[in-house]
């Protein structure tokens, strides 16, 4: 039986650096390494670090010197910005504003938004934690269990009191479930309110264009996006954006300063303070239009087999259940969460690394009003597929699970301070200068 799609078909479709790195097992055999946690992080594309290597010899101060690589870099940076915006079919009077990551481009909208901001339960800190705080109010929806019922709640509220803004996941980080953007925007904009979307799972599987959309704010990590150079965005309408204060008060975010009052940028400039990071701007540049070039039906396609196949694979096993926010939600993105009966999910995550060469998440992946919804306080396993994921992948999933049931299970895995970790690790290090042992998680995972 082939195993559709094969690493082959893969690397035809987008290769990623390291798509190929083998990984010891406990065994002391290797495997290519099954990355199925891109939802947290994926590879670099090739093209995106070679991006890289061409642009590094001209690298030299952005926005300050009259030096030749100085001119070049200013303009590499600008050009990156104008292929950030087009990737999201931006406006023209829309702002592109160059941050760190989602958190970063969400924590600066919430420092102008002039009023009160609509949320529901289901989204990921990033888009929770820095509206809990919001100066002028907040309004919790807890979500229903039909897609449906999640909307009238949402009109509901914005029926009975004036929002600023709702903000609003574009794709669920646990289920890779959504709600109809279209719907969203349609209700909110009926009532006054904008919205933002919070696209750091969505755009790096589909499509998205705020134009037709006509959502008014868009923030995305570059690290989700196979461009891992510590940059991201937000885009969207410059009023508020102008009319704010500066987020990042600094060098470059100013016109002119006196000793008692500063006269600020408007524009991207305002909220980019400091020495902005060309080679992050133009990795997600290029990262950009490298996804927009893909032929969309195959990338779809890429998906929706692997996601079925997962599925089925899942459901196929006893004792497993996969999590789901909305009954009669349509077209879940390369996401999903599960549990296995009597299993804490750190010990079946630190199995399947040891003993099957997987990547996955297990946790609370930073969502805990959602998991606590969901019931699964101890948190639950995610998986996710994307443009570097095989069938194969896939498979050994599945096949360690099924594994695991039937207690093939050859190492020794303890608790220690609340995470677990395999017993004797005598797995190999990979030869990189500096790299004296494996992060003993215990300690270092601060994000569950
Ligand atoms: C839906 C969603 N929003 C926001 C974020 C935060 O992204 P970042 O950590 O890149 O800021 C994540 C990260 O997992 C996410 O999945």
């Amino acid at each position: 039986m082939t195993l559709t799609p094969t690493r082959t078909e893969v690397e035809a479709l987008l290769p990623v650096v390291g798509g190929d790195t083998q990984v010891p097992l406990l065994d002391g055999s290797w495997v290519t390494y099954a990355n199925l946690d891109g939802a947290a992080s994926t590879p670099a594309l090739q093209v995106v670090a070679d991006r890289v290597a061409d642009v590094m010899p001209w690298y030299a101060s952005v926005h300050r010197g009259a030096g030749y690589l100085s001119q070049v870099s200013t303009a590499l940076y600008e050009e990156a910005r104008t292929e950030i915006a087009a990737f999201v079919d931006a406006r023209e009077d829309d702002l592109t504003i160059i941050t760190r990551n989602t958190t970063d481009s969400i924590n600066l909208l919430a420092s102008v938004v002039p009023g009160k901001v609509l949320v529901i339960d289901v989204e990921h800190h990033a888009n929770f934690l820095p509206w809990q705080s919001h100066p002028q109010g907040v309004t919790i929806v807890v979500g229903s269990a039909t897609v449906a019922g999640t909307l009238d709640r949402i009109e509901a509220e914005l029926e009975g009191e004036t929002y600023a803004l709702v903000a609003i996941t574009g794709a669920s980080n646990v289920t890779g479930e959504a709600l109809p953007l279209d719907r969203v925007v349609a209700v909110a904009h009926q009532h006054g309110a904008r919205v933002l979307v919070d696209g750091a799972q969505l755009l790096a599987h589909r499509r998205f264009s705020l134009r037709e959309t006509d959502a008014d704010y868009v923030a995305f990590s570059a690290h989700k996006l196979y461009a891992p150079y510590g940059a991201g965005a937000l885009v969207g309408r410059a009023d508020w954006l102008d009319a704010g204060p500066a987020y990042l008060s600094g060098g470059g975010a100013v016109r002119q300063v006196h000793l008692r009052d500063t006269t600020w940028q408007a524009g991207p400039a305002r909220h980019e303070g400091g020495t902005p990071n060309l080679i992050g701007a133009v990795a997600l540049a290029a990262a950009c239009t490298t996804l927009a070039g893909l032929d969309e039906q195959a990338w779809a396609e890429h998906e929706r087999v692997l996601r079925e196949r997962l599925v089925a694979g899942l459901e196929s096993i006893e004792g497993v259940r996969i999590a789901r926010l909305w009954v009669d939600s349509e077209e879940p993105v390369g996401v999903l969460t599960f549990t296995m009966e009597d299993t804490e999910p750190g010990y079946l995550a630190a199995y399947l690394a040891a003993e099957h060469g997987l990547g996955v998440r297990d946790g609370r992946f930073c969502a805990h009003p959602l998991l606590a919804r969901l019931d699964l306080p101890l948190g639950a396993i995610r998986v996710s597929v994307g443009l570097a994921t095989t069938g194969e992948d896939v498979d050994r999933l599945v096949a360690g699970l099924r594994a695991f049931v039937a207690g093939q299970i050859k190492g020794d895995y303890r608790l220690v301070d609340g995470l677990w970790h395999l017993e004797n690790d005598s797995r190999p290090l990979p030869q990189i200068d500096g790299l004296l042992a494996l992060a003993d998680t215990a300690g270092l995972c601060t994000s569950d």
